[in-house]
């Protein structure tokens, strides 16, 4: 059964509890104020206004409503917000109240949500495992130190492209970037390739993206905890399988990397499992099974999210041919024409962080941050948002505030050349990572592995679009989902450079 189907049967098998509740509502009502929103319907309340794209219908809700909107889905007071300002309040000023998350049931299998660094609640575990990625796994020093392989990784990622390149051959630069951001994780985690590029191997590829689809697919059994044990969209069923699959890749990846190291002689210290094993010795919490759920997180964060940005960017750039030269251009002064990009070059490339950050401005990947939940009732602006809301910060609208952007749905890196604003979480304006305590522990690795992709296709080939088509022509179309993607995937043709 489909959303809106499951949704309408719920509306009217469910009509006769609901008047049984409002009266226990009516006897029980709580006396906070929340903030205003759109009248919600019986049972359903708001959920049938959120539409195919949620975070455009909640922005133009939030210009009727204000900046800090509640609404109803389902059974869930769900709180949207829509300012820097309010933006602030949340991730910063409030930050300690509402750091949990809701468990949505595709999360909640095969224990997944007890081990999972983004969905357990802030708690001691969860504190250490962060500790531990800003520290060790995901830190400055362990990137720099694992930056060879993801450097080889890149020059076979242009090899291919080179082939594609002498016949002419379009390439779809989601999935090839695709390949590419899942090996430069798995060569980071486990200095192996999990995709082969001649597609004998896609059955990693295949798991990590029904993961992620199935992750973003509206499930009506978040919004009425009835029925959750029905599973009536079959998404809980199918994703306990995707997560099991993975979870078993993982497990022999560490029982292979658990033999290798009784042998003699061999560097325990080569990768972020060698780190994580490390780390098992003196922690019992680190133990092979959190070492498998903590592997799926960073494959499911990662990947999609690096992939949706690096298309987003190529787009914008074959659109504004002029942004594509000065990148080029710098490129070419700082690198050398033709030559592939460096980890070690990519402080000295502005023009070329200001286009990543601008991409991230015009097309935030992740459009509603990952939900946070209220742990308690929290006042703002005279409102509370109360205990057990969920709570969206729509980056994307903020994103595009023209209060706070000149032109915002203009493509110009050139607005962040000369400014400090940046994307870690302190300029509210701009949160594509989010804030405070869980903002994304994948930040610089991101960054490293965007700029690595995104400089090395511009210096090493020119592109144009395929079948003739103008770039004035090409669909800007977005497509919501966990990561907001391309309605059309980019196809580009590789060129050989010329001077
Ligand atoms: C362009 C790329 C990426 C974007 C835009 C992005 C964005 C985000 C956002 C918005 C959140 C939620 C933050 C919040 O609640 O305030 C998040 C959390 C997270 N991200 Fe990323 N991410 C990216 C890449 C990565 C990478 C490469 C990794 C892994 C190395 C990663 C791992 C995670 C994890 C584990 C969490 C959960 C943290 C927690 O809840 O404590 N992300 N990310």
């Amino acid at each position: 059964m489909d959303f809106v189907s499951c949704t309408l049967v719920l509306l009217l098998t469910c009509l006769s509890i609901h008047t049984f509740c409002l009266l226990l509502t009516r006897i029980t009502k709580p006396n906070y104020k929340l903030p205003p929103g759109p009248t919600p319907l019986p049972i359903i309340g708001n959920l049938l206004e959120l539409g195919q794209k949620p975070h455009n219908s909640l922005a133009k809700l939030a210009k009727i409503h204000g900046p800090l909107m509640s609404l109803k889905f389902g059974q869930i007071t769900t709180i949207v917000i829509s300012s820097a300002t309010m933006a602030k309040e949340i991730l910063l000023t409030n930050d300690k109240f509402l750091s949990n998350r809701n468990i949505p049931q595709t999360v909640s299998v095969v224990n997944h949500e007890q081990y999972s660094l983004a969905f357990m609640p802030i708690s001691p575990l969860w504190k250490e495992l962060r500790k531990i990625c800003n520290t060790q796994l995901l830190s400055h020093k362990s990137l720099d130190s694992s930056q060879d392989v993801r450097r080889k990784k890149i020059q076979q990622l242009l090899d291919d492209i080179h082939k594609s390149s002498q016949i002419g051959e379009a390439i779809d630069i989601g999935t090839t970037v695709f390949k590419t951001t899942i090996n430069l994780l798995s060569n980071t985690i486990f200095s192996m390739d999990l995709i082969h590029s001649n597609g004998a191997a896609e059955e990693f590829k295949d798991v990590v993206t029904n993961i992620t689809k199935l992750a973003g697919t509206p499930n009506v059994a978040d919004f009425f905890s009835v029925l959750k044990m029905l599973d009536p969209q079959g998404l809980k069923r199918r994703q306990t399988k995707n997560v099991r699959k993975i979870l078993d890749i993982f497990e022999d990846l560490i029982n292979q990397r658990l033999t290798t190291r009784e042998g003699a002689c061999v560097d325990t210290n080569k990768d972020m499992l060698d780190a994580m094993l490390n780390i098992s010795k003196d922690n019992e919490f680190m133990d092979k099974n959190m070492i498998q759920h903590l592997s799926h997180d960073i494959f499911v964060a990662g990947t999609d999210t690096t992939t949706s940005t690096l298309e987003w960017a190529m787009t914008e750039l074959i659109r504004n041919p002029e942004a594509m030269q000065k990148a080029k251009k710098e490129l070419e002064q700082t690198i050398g024409f033709g030559i592939p990009l460096e980890e070690s070059n990519i402080s000295k490339l502005p023009y070329l962080h200001a286009i990543i950050k601008e991409t991230l401005r015009k097309h935030p990947p992740v459009p509603f941050l990952l939900p946070r939940k209220a742990e308690s009732d929290v006042e703002i602006g005279g409102y509370t948002i109360p205990k057990d809301a969920q709570v969206l910060v729509n980056v994307w609208t903020i994103c595009r505030d023209p209060t706070l952007w000149e032109n915002p749905t203009l493509f110009s890196p050139e607005r962040f050349l000369g400014s400090d604003i940046d994307v870690k979480g302190r300029d509210f304006e701009l949160v594509p990572f989010g804030g405070g305590r869980r903002i994304c522990p994948g930040l610089q690795l991101a960054n490293r592995m965007l700029l690595l992709m995104l400089g090395s296709l511009v210096n090493s080939f020119d592109w144009k679009l395929e079948g003739g088509m103008k770039p004035e022509d090409m669909d800007m179309d977005d497509k919501f989902g966990i990561t907001l993607q391309k309605a059309q995937p980019l196809r580009i043709v590789p060129l050989k450079l010329s001077n």
